[in-house]
């Protein structure tokens, strides 16, 4: 036990001194309790912000933010496993991925976000489903991953409470980018669920949180050691998120997406994601012959089988599976041209992301609602060649008003030259 008091323990972090664990667990308990005021919270995140954490400092903030909430209870007989991504555009992975996995023999308990700025967000996403249900008490939420293996809800406000009065503190200090803090926060809220193994999808480029790969390779070596320190067998795959992820940005149409890959099919880039998260996934939870458990369940139909019981346990249409036609629509689309001929050199995601938030797939804060049948349809990728009067995108929206600036914004994220792109790969590295 330090015995230090707050002000003390300010001092010794923003001195570049390490916290005993008591320091930490007395913070966090004192935030949530709201015993420590916010200047001093405040302070203490910027001295962690400029000093940083060690492992164990990590570890112990992590926990302390798991216990200052309800644990999850999820029984289960066999491995459970999760994954996080850190957030890009056109990312639906988690619709085709949690129920693929979870046909394959574990559980997948997956809590998951909305969106906010250029980014989408899974719950938004299921939402286009009607009836589909993402706010669920703890209880509710163990009892349809235990039964079906699969869920895909929203956080509760009695999970990592501490985690919503930090993160809120952090926004309004400019102290949300810093690696520690970040990493404790996302790892708080995935061990909570009690997994045996966790892989992260950390994004890189243009439209990520990690703009570049040095950084996304410290992010993912703290959040490994983190779950690491917790028992969880964890690994993180850095993978490119400079162009949008698959055809579909929006809503709905990132559903159909989902739907696509989940019958075999869908956009390369998208289906190559899916499928190696997916082998990680059940690696790291000890399955053996896992990339041939992930084709079987594609090519037989269960991984899409598992979305419908999924959707319908959530209280949603599972016809969507079968009929997409089911989910919302737009009522006006417009199609952007190449004014040129060549290649496209780039896709600037972030570019992409915003104008599918200007027409109102998206929100720029939180109180925004999401109109789900809007968004934006990629006909074109970087590498692709096009001639002049090519569609390159087509816009999908119900509000005219709303199309001039997101048709600038699409115009402007693509870049067409003369010389053809050399091809990135979609997955850069492991960290394990
Ligand atoms: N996502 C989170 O959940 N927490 C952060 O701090 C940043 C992104």
């Amino acid at each position: 036990m330090s015995g230090r008091s707050v002000r003390e323990a300010i001092r010794h972090k923003r001195n570049g001194g390490e916290l005993e664990a008591e320091d930490i667990r007395d913070f966090v308990a004192g935030v949530v309790r709201r015993t420590i005021p916010d200047y001093q919270a405040a302070a203490m995140l910027m001295a962690i912000y400029f000093r940083g954490m060690s492992v164990p400092e990590l570890a112990t903030l992590t926990s302390a933010m798991i216990e200052s909430g309800e644990r999850l209870s999820i029984p289960s007989a066999v491995p459970k496993v999760d994954k996080h991504s850190t957030g890009g555009v056109g990312d639906k992975v988690s619709l085709s991925l949690a129920p693929l996995v979870a046909a394959c023999g574990v559980t997948v308990p997956m809590m998951s976000g909305r969106g906010l700025g250029h980014t989408g967000g899974t719950l938004d996403k299921l939402e286009s489903i009607r009836g589909f249900r993402t706010a669920l008490s703890p209880k509710e939420f163990g009892r349809i991953a235990t039964r079906h293996g699969v869920i895909i809800a929203g956080q509760s406000d009695r999970i990592v409470p501490a985690d919503r009065i930090l993160y809120a503190l952090r926004d309004s200090t400019a102290t949300v980018s810093s690696i520690p803090l970040i990493s404790s926060s996302i790892m708080s809220k995935k061990l909570v669920e009690g997994l045996d193994a966790l892989v992260l999808d950390i994004k890189v480029g243009a439209g990520a949180f990690m703009e570049t790969v040095e950084d996304a390779r410290r992010l993912a070596r703290t959040m490994v050691g983190i779950g690491r320190s917790h028992g969880v067998a964890t690994r993180a795959l850095l993978t490119g998120m400079d162009e949008p992820l698959g055809l579909e940005v929006g809503n709905a149409n990132e559903v159909v997406e989902a739907i696509a890959v989940l019958r075999g099919g869908g956009p390369a880039d998208l289906a190559l994601l899916v499928r190696t998260l997916g082998v990680n996934m059940l690696e790291a939870a000890g399955v053996d012959g896992a990339a041939h458990r992930i084709e079987r369940s594609l090519e037989s139909g269960a991984g899409l089988a598992k979305l419908a019981e999924m959707i319908r346990a959530q209280g949603g249409d599972p016809r969507v599976v079968e009929q997409p036609e089911r989910l919302p629509s737009a009522a006006h689309a417009r199609r952007i041209r190449t004014t040129g001929d060549g290649y496209v050199t780039s896709i600037d995601a972030r570019d992409i992301g915003l104008a599918a938030m200007s027409l109102g797939a998206g929100r720029q804060t939180m109180e925004d609602r999401i109109d789900h049948g809007v968004g934006v349809t990629l006909s074109a990728k970087v590498g692709h060649e096009v001639r002049r009067g090519d569609v390159l995108a087509t816009l999908r929206f119900n509000d005219p008003a709303l199309a001039g600036r997101a048709s600038d914004l699409v115009e402007r994220a693509y870049v067409i030259s003369d010389l053809q792109p050399d091809r990135q790969p979609l997955i850069l590295e492991t960290v394990s």
